[in-house]
């Protein structure tokens, strides 16, 4: 629990997740560390997340519940901006039922957490955490990702950015980086992802890939995902997923990934 809990928090923060939170003044995971710093009479925001659960596991009540409230992001584009590479269906089912599926079941397991101090339901909520935490960390970077064509969908980074000079740098050129994301993406097996992310600790771009909703933490910030969950795609590409990897560049935001990057190296 604790080593689940502490590698999303970490991709949380690295991901800007706090962004995403809506209608309070500080994130949910700042009130977090504040109700644990009341308990334990420490400065607010320098306990761990280890500390955090383990004051948790003793000394949280009912009563203290943490009443988190993380909230669905709007998208930035209407449901059908992305037509004709992603249908309007495939959107509005992505984002209003798969999506935020994930942030109401995100939103349950924190609650619970926040709530008891019974060991095994808090061990228990482990694979939930990661899976509908990962769900809402992965589709909330995936919508700024994509972007309409003729409002940056699509629109090649120039040269002279930081992104392209480590692509190049990395991949030799970025119809060798989009071809090894496609083939990445195709080769998992059953549901997950393929990214292009930032290892901090050697400063270079690498390709992951994760299943289900794992999302990509530690010593990586995600830059570009592809969702290769049928989800995404089935109800246009049916079982054609290669067909899926090739259109979804058409509308590849690579403004957010550049502004991605340099966040991440600064
Ligand atoms: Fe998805």
């Amino acid at each position: 629990m604790q080593l689940g809990l502490r590698l999303l928090v970490n991709g949380w923060k690295q991901s800007g997740f706090q962004h995403f939170h809506q209608g309070r003044s500080a994130s949910s995971l700042e009130q977090v560390r504040c109700v644990h710093s009341l308990r334990t009479g420490e400065a607010a925001g320098s306990g761990t997340v280890d500390e955090t659960l383990r004051a948790l596991s003793v000394s949280a009540t009912a009563s203290a519940s943490a009443n988190v409230n993380i909230q669905l992001p709007d998208l930035p584009y209407d449901y059908d901006a992305l037509e004709p590479v992603i249908s309007s269906e495939i959107m509005r089912l992505h984002h209003t039922k798969h999506h935020q599926g994930y942030v109401n079941n995100l939103n349950n397991a924190l609650n619970t957490i926040h709530s008891t101090d019974h060991v095994p339901t808090l061990v228990s909520l482990q694979s939930a955490l990661i899976f509908n935490g990962g769900g809402h960390l992965n589709h909330s970077i995936l919508w700024t990702n994509l972007a309409p064509v003729g409002k940056g969908g699509g629109e090649l980074p120039s040269k002279d950015t930081a992104l392209m000079k480590a692509i190049e740098n990395n991949f030799g050129d970025l119809s060798t980086l989009m071809s090894l994301m496609n083939t990445a993406a195709a080769g998992i097996q059953g549901s997950g992802w393929a990214w292009l992310a930032l290892n901090r600790n050697l400063r270079r771009l690498e390709i992951v890939t994760r299943p289900n909703q794992d999302p990509v933490v530690g010593a990586y910030t995600p830059l570009l995902g592809l969702d290769v969950w049928e989800h995404a795609y089935y109800i246009q590409y049916k079982n054609d997923r290669a067909a899926y990897l090739k259109n979804i560049w058409q509308i590849v935001h690579w403004k957010d990934v550049a502004n991605r990057y340099e966040a991440a190296l600064a």
